[in-house]
């Protein structure tokens, strides 16, 4: 791939569902931003599509699915777009696809970096699974 137009570009038919900033912070000790830094940040966008499907609490009960395709980087801007997949009875499933968007000696970039599938199961107040409601 031509490396000046070897990027993919943010999803234009839908808005992320959470955007935030690669810190100093979130790095490993290699100075490379820690991938379980980017799982939290799938799990809280996921968490966020389930919740309002759901009309309410959500605990995530797997991970299916995670893929690091590319690193992230001090600075990057982290774009998490969340999608349901799946509704079962208490169940609700969602794929997160990230892009990360980085400005590296004037040139900017936009790279999908990860993806990954998680199921959520609904909970009432005592944290027992309840039925999803219509939606
Ligand atoms: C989520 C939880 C309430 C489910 O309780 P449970 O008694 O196992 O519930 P069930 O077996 O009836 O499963 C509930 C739903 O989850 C689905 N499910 C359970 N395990 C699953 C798995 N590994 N992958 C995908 N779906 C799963 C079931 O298929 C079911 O879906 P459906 O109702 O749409 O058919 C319970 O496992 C729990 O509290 N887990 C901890 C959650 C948590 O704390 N998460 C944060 C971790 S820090």
């Amino acid at each position: 791939m031509n490396q000046e137009n070897s990027q993919d570009s943010l999803p234009d038919d839908r808005q992320p569902t959470t955007r935030v900033m690669a810190r100093p912070g979130d790095t490993n000790g290699a100075g490379d931003i820690f991938g379980g830094w980017i799982m939290s940040q799938v799990d809280i966008a996921a968490s966020i599509a389930a919740y309002r499907r759901a009309k309410g609490r959500v605990v995530t009960v797997a991970v299916n699915e995670f893929q690091f395709h590319k690193p992230v980087f001090v600075g990057d801007l982290i774009s998490c777009y969340a999608q349901i997949t799946n509704v079962g009875r208490t169940s609700i499933t969602i794929f997160v696809e990230v892009y990360a968007e980085r400005n590296r000696e004037g040139r900017e970039e936009c790279i999908k970096v990860t993806k990954a599938t998680l199921t959520f199961v609904a909970v009432d107040e005592d944290r027992n699974p309840r039925v999803v409601p219509p939606a």
